[in-house]
């Protein structure tokens, strides 16, 4: 069991606490690592990779780069790593065998990818209780999408080409996956512990020359055997084929679906933490923003469940992505505004429990979110509404993006634009379950609440189509989702 027990001052005070009262009965709340890897303390690191066209399939592969799937985990083993997964795994793509693939995927790329990822995390696999665990997960986004295509479902129907204009893409081949390198990771002398991907989207790169005028992606680990927290350096950057790229780092259920997918998954979230009961603690440094258009999520909670509050099954008519995220960048303003309603939740829930409706202009929180959007199959909305985009997920989805206010502080978010910007390094401890518990998503009249359980819990940006080559740069550590019994 891997137990919490909050940072050192708390427990300083806990002590001080029990040495006045010694007598009474502690009430401090004892909180239980839902992640495998609890605070990414563990020597034996377990990283993996996963690369999404514009609606989370693959389309194609890249010639020589095999499935966009790829993994580095490994045991420390005095004085060296022993390692799970080869570089011929990695490789791996479509028309090779490996072992449990099934004969329907062998030459479907968008079901390889999936098997790939289960076979990775069978390769990878921690026995622990309560249950086996695989990987943390670098997934990397490319937000063009060729409307002539036909590749992306609307609202998870089948539906034809239409007219491009809407989306970026440069052309034929705009959806393409990224050339990927994998830095195997190697220790030193002193000890320290370091690997990386990178890559780009731009396939006729060279690697080894620069990567001025083409997109770059870049994480790398690095951690001292025995020390502290494994430090997760993250780069991104966009080029003018590539304005709208997204690189996050998850926390993923470990089986069943989790956000944004139709399909089994592997990851790092062992007990899957239900709102209110759970909150997040990540050190987060902010080195170079992205620009104007970088919608840097401090953390973007994923799940998923139907309009009538049931779970999802994979249906993708009736499944429902549900996102809520806050974004720091202090340059992304509101949307949300009492002369665009448009853009607002119908309502907003403040901490006593009233609901303040978006036309209370005296006391709705307006510029607390930045962008509200509906589910597109929900058939009992409140006007005016925004629809979420139907193409870019493989089901219809719910947004809920949030931008620092006094009405988050209680939950222990950024309350000023600017905080946990570039310059101000943090770790943070935010009350995920407590805010998630209080926002609006959207369900069909009468029907019970749905639980919101997270199957998905990342950091990282989302550059939203930039007219300029932009650069993000930030460093993530510490990273842990704790849930505490239900009271
Ligand atoms: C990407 O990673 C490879 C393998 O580690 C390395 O050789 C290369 O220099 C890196 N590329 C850039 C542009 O940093
Ligand atoms: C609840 O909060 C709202 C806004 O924060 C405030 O206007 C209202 O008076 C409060 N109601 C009660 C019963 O405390
Ligand atoms: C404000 O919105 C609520 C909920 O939609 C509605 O019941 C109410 O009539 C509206 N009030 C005004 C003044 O428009």
């Amino acid at each position: 069991m891997k137990r919490y027990m909050g940072n050192p001052l708390l427990v300083l005070f806990f002590m001080t606490h029990v040495l006045i009262f010694s007598f009474s009965s502690s009430k401090e709340q004892q909180y239980i690592s839902a992640v495998g890897d609890s605070g990414m303390r563990r020597d034996g690191l377990r990283v993996a990779f996963e690369g999404w066209n514009f609606c989370n399939e693959i389309g194609k592969e890249v010639p020589a780069m095999g499935s966009p799937r790829a993994a580095d985990c490994f045991d420390y083993s005095s004085p060296s790593l022993k390692h799970k997964v080869t570089e011929a795994d990695n490789k791996l793509g479509v028309g090779k065998p490996f072992p449990g693939l099934s004969s329907k995927a062998l030459n479907n790329a968008d079901l390889y990818a999936v098997e790939k990822e289960l076979y990775l995390g069978s390769l990878c696999e921690v026995a622990d209780t309560p249950k086996p665990w695989q990987f943390w997960m670098v997934m990397l986004k490319n937000g063009n999408y060729d409307t002539k295509s036909g590749l992306c479902p609307e609202n998870g129907k089948k539906v034809g080409s239409f007219k491009p204009g809407r989306f970026p893409c440069f052309g034929d081949g705009c959806m393409n996956q990224p050339l990927l390198y994998h830095q195997q990771t190697d220790i030193s002398e002193t000890g320290t512990m370091k690997g990386g991907f990178n890559g780009t989207y731009d396939l006729d790169f060279d690697n080894g020359g620069g990567i001025d005028g083409i997109s770059f992606f870049e994480v790398v680990w690095e951690k001292k055997v025995g020390v502290g927290s494994w430090v997760f350096n993250h780069k991104l950057k966009t080029s003018k084929k590539y304005p709208w790229l997204m690189l996050y780092l998850r926390a993923d259920a470990t089986n069943g679906l989790s956000g944004g997918y139709h399909y089994d998954t592997r990851g790092m979230l062992s007990t899957l933490p239900e709102s209110p009961n759970f909150k997040v603690r990540v050190s987060l440094d902010v080195k170079q923003g992205g620009g104007p258009k970088s919608q840097f999520y401090l953390i973007d909670i994923g799940s998923c469940w139907k309009n009538n509050g049931a779970p999802c099954d994979g249906d993708t008519l009736t499944d429902v992505t549900r996102y809520s995220e806050m974004i720091i960048n202090p340059e992304i303003e509101a949307w949300c505004s009492p002369s665009n309603l448009v853009n607002c939740p119908p309502f907003h829930i403040s901490l006593n429990n009233t609901k303040i409706y978006r036309n209370d202009t005296a006391n709705f929180p307006y510029s607390a979110y930045h962008y509200y959007c509906a589910p597109g199959n929900a058939q009992h909305l409140e006007r005016p509404v925004s629809l979420c985009d139907p193409y870019s997920n493989p089901q219809a989805q719910e947004l809920v993006q949030l931008l620092p206010h006094p009405t988050w502080a209680k939950y222990g978010y950024p309350t000023k634009p600017g905080e946990g910007w570039v310059g101000d390094s943090r770790t943070w401890e935010l009350d995920v379950g407590g805010l998630s518990s209080r926002l609006f998503f959207y369900q069909d009249p009468g029907t019970p609440p749905a639980r919101r359980i997270w199957t998905s819990i990342d950091m990282g940006t989302e550059i939203f189509v930039s007219d300029n080559f932009e650069v993000a740069e930030w460093t993530l550590s510490d990273f842990d989702v704790l849930t505490s019994p239900t009271p």
